[in-house]
């Protein structure tokens, strides 16, 4: 039995293998009987019997073994040699996405600003009245509310209800400009400490054409301390857009204006020049073909709004500027159409992105 099963496994494949172990050494196998009949047996016989059953079956266990190994080394063998791998492929390039330019013009202003010393501040998008239009001295008769295309968050639902509702108190609304930080922040400094924040984020009107879109972005910029004048406003405007477009040869000009939280009011344009019939920023404002463009509304903070932020106006002095953060992209990185910003078409993206290794942003963005 024992020159069978070796020449039998001998000559074995893996699957044959397997039948040949059972066939042995199996419950029922051939090897596993002869074990069994030791018990029968006379102290003498089995002693006889003994090691010839045991020699036989550590024999067809080990023959069992070896031949595994070694039809398994063979097949390896055989893979190595038969498969190749071309290491001058190319590897798949991972899909990845890219940083939103409003994303990056965001990071962007909270660099530049935070080396002049501003933080960032945020607040809520739905607002209420009071403070996107209430505490910024635009009371409830004044027409810039019309001007403003609010969005009304009214959870009720049948004009009645509305109407119902404005007589007991006006309803929330989407936040129709930056503007409200400045109160929120006011009031999260306590009325007694000198303040310098920008709020970046997104602001809601009804409107939408090329250059207007339901929803967009705009920063704003409070500053309050004591002896601020119209001297530091311009100085940080000039500065701040000089490292915004990375041109030293930025010309500003502030024209008076009107907004019901400032007083005085400026709207500040920038220069423009004319390179190869297109509108750069930076240098003339005038001569040359080139001109003004408006980029942002400021002023110095009005006593109303200093108050409502619990500062009081006598001792305390603000500058504040706000600004389209989707048209300083579009200025700087030379979109010309505001729509396309919020269609989430790839190929745009794909384009006008930003990658969120090779350039510099702040870790995790201001948005996130
Ligand atoms: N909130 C104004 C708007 O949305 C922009 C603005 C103008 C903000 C003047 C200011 C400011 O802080 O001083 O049109």
């Amino acid at each position: 039995m024992k020159a069978d099963l070796l020449a039998a496994i001998g000559g074995a494949d893996l699957a044959r293998l397997e039948d040949i172990r059972v066939f042995a050494l199996g419950k029922s196998g051939r090897v596993t009987a002869l074990l069994k009949t030791l018990g029968g047996m006379s102290p003498e016989e089995r002693q006889a019997k003994g090691p010839v059953i045991h020699g036989l079956r550590e024999a067809v266990t080990e023959a069992l073994a070896s031949r595994k190994a070694s039809l398994e080394r063979e097949a390896l063998d055989a893979r190595l040699a038969g498969e190749t791998l071309d290491m001058t492929l190319p590897a798949d390039v991972p899909a990845s996405g890219t940083v939103h330019p409003v994303s990056q013009v965001m990071d962007e202003l909270a660099e530049i600003f935070a080396d002049l010393g501003f933080a960032v501040a945020t607040g809520p998008e739905i607002e209420t009245d009071w403070y996107n239009f209430t505490a910024l001295n635009i009371p409830e008769t004044h027409p810039a509310r019309a001007m403003h295309d609010t969005f009304y968050v009214d959870p009720t639902s049948t004009e009645r209800e509305i109407v119902d509702q404005w007589a007991k108190a006006p309803p929330m609304v989407l936040r129709t400009h930056t503007s409200p930080v400045q109160i929120r922040a006011m009031q999260a400094a306590g009325g007694d400490t000198p303040i310098r924040i920008i709020a970046p984020g997104r602001t809601y009107r009804s409107d939408s054409d090329a250059t207007h879109t339901p929803m967009f972005h705009q920063v704003e910029g409070l500053v309050i301390d004591k002896g601020i004048t119209l001297g530091h406003l311009k100085w940080t405007l000039e500065t701040f857009l000089k490292a915004f477009f990375e041109r030293d040869d930025i010309v500003l000009r502030l024209r008076p204006s009107y907004f019901p939280f400032t007083e005085p009011s400026a709207e500040v344009d920038v220069g423009y020049s004319i390179v190869n019939d297109k509108r750069v920023i930076g240098g003339s404002g005038g001569g040359n073909g080139g001109g003004w463009m408006e980029v942002l509304g400021s002023g110095m903070v009005h006593r109303k709004v200093i108050a409502a932020g619990g500062y009081d106006p006598d001792q305390w002095q603000g500058f504040a500027f706000g600004c389209g953060i989707d048209r300083l992209a579009m200025l700087k990185y030379g979109m010309d159409d505001l729509r396309a910003f919020f269609d989430g078409d790839v190929r745009w993206l794909k384009h006008y992105g930003f990658s969120g290794l090779d350039v510099p942003t702040l870790s995790g963005g201001v948005g996130a």
